[in-house]
């Protein structure tokens, strides 16, 4: 049933050669969207898993990025704000996109589309994009600590997460006025982000965007979920290089690399921090996003368990699907976004983390997200103790990672 559910959501949600995450939220094709949503459509149409990813690379700039949003031209502009003609960038391929990024998860799904379909010829035609996705971030957003940053909390995916309150306090918002956001016509606002939370993220985005998308601007940041997917990626290329008889050592060597970075400079007080750049200091938050790089496969045990213990004590993974923020803070809100609420995709990312260290934890974080779609559907986001859905309805990579979940 649930499993049905699912599909028909995926199906609805269908755009001809992409999926859109939520038909009136978000009308166009988000770049981690596509990767979660390919996960769960190789499990029943790997022909459209594949053609989710090679149709978002379709989109990727010359210099390697692939843009958060690409726009899809048949949906009236301005039905969803920031628009294309807010961004003003198009792709080689005639494509209008956003101009900044988003979590690198997309050789993960490559490669579970391969496995659930092998097709050498598809990972032929995405590993260079694959690749050149990893060189700009390297290029454009490395460290000399070697961990890569985030330029804009819409690139983190977890836009208003507690973790960005403090760097956001360098960024004056006084210039940014004058637009109408179009999230509230389907949610209801203390669901979503503030309109000062908005007016930040539209400073931001116009400054960057007048640098030619080049210059950081007032907000840098390394996040650990960022970087724990820029990490896993290069693992990922590792196998696809094996499979396609290319040298895998370089991305060995990188995935080493960045794990150990991460834990030397991000590592503290029981997860993984986000580091502000321009201040050097951890932001000493408690977001999930510091559990994520339990996926990583050469994490060191011992950092491993200290993270399972975190997970187990502060966010309550054996009674709640993993909270977004931990419950125990003065900040966290059961119910705004990425204050609080769980989401099926990082409970996904942990999911995957727990399996082969703490299959009895998997099983049961399994359990709790599919408690919260049993309850309330495919929302976007669910209040971890009711189960309450909130944000959109049919959210495509709800229904994506629950598929993957129970197969
Ligand atoms: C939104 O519109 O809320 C997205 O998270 C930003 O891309």
């Amino acid at each position: 049933m649930i499993l049905r559910d699912a599909v028909r959501v995926l199906v609805s949600n269908w755009d001809g050669a992409h999926t859109v995450p939520s038909r009136r939220l978000y009308p166009h094709q988000w770049s981690w969207d596509s990767a979660f949503i390919a996960i769960g459509n190789a499990r029943w149409s790997p022909r459209r898993a594949r053609s989710e990813l090679l149709s978002l690379f379709g989109a990727q700039w010359a210099d390697g990025r692939v843009p958060h949003i690409v726009f899809n031209p048949r949906v009236p502009a301005g039905s969803y704000f920031p628009d294309q003609g807010f961004w003003q960038a198009k792709a080689p391929s005639g494509a209008e996109t956003s101009g900044i990024v988003q979590p690198p998860v997309h050789a993960l799904a490559a490669w579970k589309t391969h496995l659930a379909e092998p097709d050498t010829a598809f990972l032929r035609r995405i590993y260079p994009r694959l690749v050149a996705q990893q060189e700009f971030l390297r290029r454009d957003r490395r460290s000399p600590e070697g961990l890569i940053s985030v330029v804009h909390p819409w690139e983190s995916g977890m836009d208003n997460s507690p973790a960005w309150d403090r760097p956001l306090r360098a960024v004056q918002a006084g210039g940014a006025s004058g637009f109408t956001r179009r999230d509230l016509d389907s949610v209801s606002a203390d669901e979503r982000p503030t309109d000062r939370d908005y007016a930040q993220y539209i400073e931001l985005a116009t400054a960057y965007r007048d640098s030619g998308y080049t210059d950081p601007g007032a907000f840098e940041v390394e996040d650990p979920l960022f970087n724990a997917a820029y990490g896993l990626a290069e693992s990922t290329l590792a196998k696809i290089a094996n499979t396609l008889g290319l040298d895998a050592e370089p991305h060995e060597r990188e995935a080493e690399a960045i794990t150990l970075a991460m834990v030397e400079h991000l590592f503290d007080g029981g997860l993984f921090q986000a580091r502000d750049v321009r201040t050097g200091e951890l932001t000493d938050t408690a977001s999930a996003a510091g559990l994520t790089p339990l996926i990583l496969p050469g994490l060191p045990a011992d950092v491993a368990e200290v993270l399972i213990a975190t997970a187990l004590d502060r966010f309550q993974i054996k009674d709640l699907p993993l909270p977004s923020y931990a419950p125990d803070t003065p900040e966290f809100d059961p119910a705004r976004y990425w204050r609080g609420p769980s989401w099926i995709n990082v409970s996904w990312i942990v999911w995957q983390g727990l399996k082969d260290r703490r299959p009895d934890l998997a099983a049961t974080l399994a359990d709790s997200v599919l408690s919260a779609v049993v309850k309330s559907g495919f929302r976007e986001y669910f209040d971890p103790y009711t189960l309450r859905g909130h944000g959109c309805r049919d959210f495509s990579w709800s229904a994506a990672l629950v598929l993957d979940m129970v197969a």
